[in-house]
């Protein structure tokens, strides 16, 4: 993991732009299952695994998008990760690993879905939300320390 904010930067714009290419490709694979009605997807009762792959879609994207804003955030910051490290480290950790576990966890629930119910995997969302949050936190605190 990188420890400056240059390298924070050069991460986070290579994290989120990764992570929009393959949320994005994501939907393509969703809307074929939706043209080549795939029972596992279009069928009534697999109405839960659609939901959560949806979701798991549509976090992934929206959570890339915000990697992205974190890079775009970090040069105009004129404080460094050596004035405030704790709010740094919280963004870097949080930020990466939550927009990771969140759509994982989506995907790994409706991979074991059954009955309606998610798979074990959707513990991992919740987990993600926590980390997440913390980054969130932590890029907050980074801008309003800013004089
Ligand atoms: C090539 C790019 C994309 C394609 C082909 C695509 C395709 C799709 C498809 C087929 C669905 C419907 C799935 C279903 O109903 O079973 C969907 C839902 C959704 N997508 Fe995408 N998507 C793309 C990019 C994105 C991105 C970048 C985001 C977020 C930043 C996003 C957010 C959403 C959301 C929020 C939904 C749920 C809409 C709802 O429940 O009504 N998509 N997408």
């Amino acid at each position: 993991m990188p420890s400056s904010s240059s390298s924070d930067e050069k991460f986070f714009l290579r994290l989120g732009w990764l992570a929009l290419l393959f949320f994005s490709a994501s939907g393509v694979l969703l809307e074929l299952f939706l043209a080549y009605k795939q029972p596992f997807y279009v069928d009534a009762s697999s109405s839960t695994r659609r939901e959560l792959l949806r979701l798991a879609h549509s976090h992934g994207g929206a959570l890339a998008l915000c990697c992205l804003a974190w890079a775009f955030t970090l040069p105009r910051l004129k404080a460094t990760p050596g004035n405030h490290p704790w709010t740094y480290r919280f963004a870097r950790y949080g930020l990466s690993w939550g927009s990771l576990l969140i759509p994982t966890g989506f995907a790994l629930g409706a991979w074991g879905a059954e009955n309606n119910d998610p798979g074990l995997g959707i513990l991992l969302t919740p987990a993600g939300a926590f980390l997440f949050l913390l980054g969130l936190a932590g890029a907050t605190t980074a801008v309003w320390k800013q004089k």
